[in-house]
């Protein structure tokens, strides 16, 4: 049997994206974002409620977005409960360090070890921003033979339905190759 649960925003499970950002000062935010994902071919899209944050990437249109990880799950969710509106240390007490990137007027929070470089593109009427990624980079840590590895990341991801952390782990197969076993 089955149970139904009703109309519920579960794609299961949800990234734990940390967004960058600069204000007018040149002060630099972070917040936690779990509902965005892969929008066309080069692009983000993350669903946005009005934070400091949102004013930021208005200001500077553009942002980055780090993935959280376990070594960082703490300063992860800190980010995500406190508003640098009432919290104008909120980057010191969460024990993060940035510059700015390379390609866009955004923060590298430098103790996530990925980052995209996004320059907005558009917010949309309901209130989602839509990023062009413009930049990748990665610590030498998190790369076996020149690539990102997974493996290496202790990447975070977000349950919806139990509002907890969870972490990727092993890896189990080939894509676009073990289902062709089926193709015979
Ligand atoms: C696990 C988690 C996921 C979140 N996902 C989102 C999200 O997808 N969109 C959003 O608008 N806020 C989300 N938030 C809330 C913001 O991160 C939070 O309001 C933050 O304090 C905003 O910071 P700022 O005002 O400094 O920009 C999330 C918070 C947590 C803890």
């Amino acid at each position: 049997m089955r149970k139904n649960f009703g109309k519920q925003t579960w794609v299961l499970p949800q990234p734990v994206l940390i967004i960058g950002t600069y204000d007018k000062e040149g002060n630099a935010d972070a917040m936690n974002a779990a509902w965005g994902g892969v929008y066309d071919a080069n692009k983000i899209i993350i669903s946005l409620s009005p934070h400091k944050t949102t004013e930021n990437i208005v200001a500077n249109r553009a942002f980055t977005v780090s993935f959280g990880d376990v070594k960082n799950l703490l300063a992860a969710d800190y980010v995500g409960i406190v508003s640098a509106h009432a919290e104008p240390q909120k980057m010191q007490k969460a024990g993060l360090h940035t510059h700015r990137a390379e390609h866009v007027a955004a923060p590298v929070i430098e103790e996530f070890p990925v980052t995209l470089e996004c320059e907005l593109e558009e917010f949309t009427k309901d209130g989602n921003v839509i990023g062009k990624i413009v930049n990748v980079s990665a610590e030498e840590e998190v790369l076996t033979g020149g690539k990102i590895d997974l493996g290496k990341l202790g990447l975070l991801i977000f349950d919806p339905v139990a509002a907890a952390y969870r972490v990727v782990g092993e890896k189990v197969g080939n894509a676009f190759a073990d289902g062709k076993k089926l193709a015979k």
